[in-house]
């Protein structure tokens, strides 16, 4: 009984929590635009993302997404040539990225070298430290 009310409880979290705002999206997709249909042939992504970056309210994971990441953060500057992130980029043209939430999730990255996958990490976190109820 215990455990199915923990359950319950996770499942209900889980599906109520993990959303996005439709402004937060709006805000993500109108900075990608610029740059998606480029990365999108550079990087082999679905074209789909050209329309949206979401789907459910959330941020579309599949694999050549992470590398389009990179790119999209690239082609912003929002990745030094040296391969760190710059932290007031990022906060000056994203609404929705504060430096607090960004100094968090930097910390949560390991020390990979990909930065397809950082970048992707890096957005899933952001998104995450944005979900509303
Ligand atoms: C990378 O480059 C930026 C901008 O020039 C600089 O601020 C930062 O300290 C550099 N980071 C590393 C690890 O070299």
């Amino acid at each position: 009984m215990k455990l199915n009310l923990v359950t319950l409880s996770v499942f209900i979290y889980g599906v109520f929590s993990n959303k996005l705002s439709d402004e937060l999206m709006d805000d993500w997709n109108r900075i990608a635009s610029v740059h998606a249909a480029a990365c999108i042939e550079e990087t082999d992504a679905n074209p789909i993302l050209a329309e949206s970056m979401f789907k459910d309210h959330k941020l579309i994971d599949e694999e050549h997404v992470k590398c389009y990441m990179k790119c999209l953060n690239e082609k912003n500057t929002f990745i030094f040539p040296n391969g760190t992130f710059n932290r007031d980029k990022f906060v000056n043209d994203i609404e929705h990225v504060t430096y607090a939430i960004i100094d968090k999730c930097l910390a949560k990255l390991n020390n990979d070298a990909d930065l397809c996958k950082k970048s992707y990490s890096l957005a899933m976190c952001f998104s995450e430290e944005n979900y509303v109820a």
